[in-house]
């Protein structure tokens, strides 16, 4: 078979995942699929590579591209890439001394880019949040969860605190922690597990301690303020922006949704029972029409002062995160977390567009030179 024949001023652009020995590559592959199918329909070369397949010193590199079904996976040789789009799906697959090495090859190779190099890490977040004015005040307390010293602490302010691993994801090992003084048993810690939680009540703090301990194993976690949220029929939920750059590499807030937690969960996760709901409709019930109008106004402006700090102060070059923001009772707003491998959204209008910037942002980033 022979090359294709990119689109001239088109960059080609490679979606990047690591190798499967069973599965070829691995990653989302309706993503991928949607993603070549919007690139095709721009006009754009674009196809899937492994980390192992990236070979940089050489012209053809072998890619991924679905079949017209979609249901089978053809490797064609392909012209190197200008852009790519970082799909490595985990952090495991990150770590990896070849991944490592293949992705600072990438950041330093004059004529390609790369952005998003990394995952975030939950503490880096709050970090360097913290150091602008303009976004500290969105934060909530937080610490590294060290000792149950650090927990004592902590509840001096608060009586409510989530614990939450620092590379964690989906709602995998949150706990809630709370403090009652009126009870013999007077540390409530809720366990999520699947879509519900097990309370585990203890009536000291080392007990307590070591309930955590054996739930944390070695991941490192965070401690932060639990924040009031406003609710739905009872329910809290949360905002969930995606930001991307647009075709002149400036962020964007592509869209926003709402996750609605499920009846007993401490997350608000699909997978975990939640579900998706409009923003305004969340809103509506606790603050009335206009209120909700002025939080609106506000989140995309919020949204943005955050991505720009984080990718400011990660050192590196970002094109598109999601966001985890809670409202409070008051309507004000905070971060929970921000994900630089954003899972896609399921709002049609959101999806669309979200596959369009990725082109977009590839043709700015093709026009720059490193
Ligand atoms: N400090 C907090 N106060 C109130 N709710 C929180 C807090 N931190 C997390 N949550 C809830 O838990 C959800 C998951 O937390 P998040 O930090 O996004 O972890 P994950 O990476 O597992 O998605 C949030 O979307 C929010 O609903
Ligand atoms: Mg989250």
């Amino acid at each position: 078979m022979s090359i294709r024949i990119p689109d001239p001023g088109k960059p080609v652009i490679a979606i990047l995942t690591t190798s499967d020995r069973l599965r070829q590559f691995r990653g989302n592959r309706r993503n991928f699929r949607d993603i070549i199918r919007t690139g095709k329909d721009m006009g754009y070369l674009v196809y899937v590579v492994t980390v192992r397949d990236l070979k940089l010193e050489d012209k053809v590199v072998s890619g991924y591209v679905p079949s017209a079904s979609g249901k089978l996976w053809y490797s064609i040789p392909m012209p190197l890439p200008q852009v790519i789009y970082n799909r490595i799906p985990n952090r495991d697959d990150e770590e990896k001394a070849l991944v490592a090495r293949k992705i600072s090859e990438c950041l330093m190779h004059p004529d390609i880019h790369l952005y998003n190099p990394h995952f975030f890490n939950k503490w880096h977040l709050f970090e360097w949040l913290k150091e602008s004015r303009a976004t500290s005040k969105h934060v909530p307390k937080t610490r590294r969860l060290r000792s149950a010293n650090t927990l004592i602490a902590m509840l001096k302010n608060h009586d409510s605190l989530y614990l939450k691993p620092e590379n964690g994801k989906a709602g995998k090992g949150i706990m809630r922690l709370k403090y009652r003084s009126d009870t013999s048993l007077p540390y409530r810690l809720q366990i999520q597990s699947g879509k519900k939680n097990v309370t585990y009540k203890a009536a000291s703090i080392d007990r307590l301690w070591a309930r955590i301990g054996k739930e944390k194993g070695a991941s490192r976690y965070i401690v932060q303020q639990a924040i009031g949220l406003a609710t739905y029929h009872g329910r809290p939920f949360d905002l969930r922006a995606l930001l991307q750059k647009n075709g002149r590499g400036a962020w964007a807030v592509t869209g926003i949704g709402a996750r609605l937690a499920g009846a007993r969960s401490i997350t608000t996760h699909v997978p975990r029972g939640g579900s998706i709901e409009e923003p305004a409709n969340m809103l509506e019930g606790t603050f009335g029409e206009e209120r909700t109008a002025a939080i609106l106004k506000n989140v995309p402006t919020t949204a943005l002062l955050i991505a720009r700090q984080i990718e400011r102060a990660s050192e590196t070059m970002l094109g598109e995160m999601s966001m985890d923001l809670g409202v409070d009772e008051d309507g004000g707003l905070w971060f929970f977390e921000a994900n630089s491998r954003p899972m896609k959204f399921d709002e049609p209008a959101i999806r669309k567009l979200s596959l369009e910037r990725i082109f977009q942002y590839s043709q700015h980033l093709s026009r720059q030179s490193k």
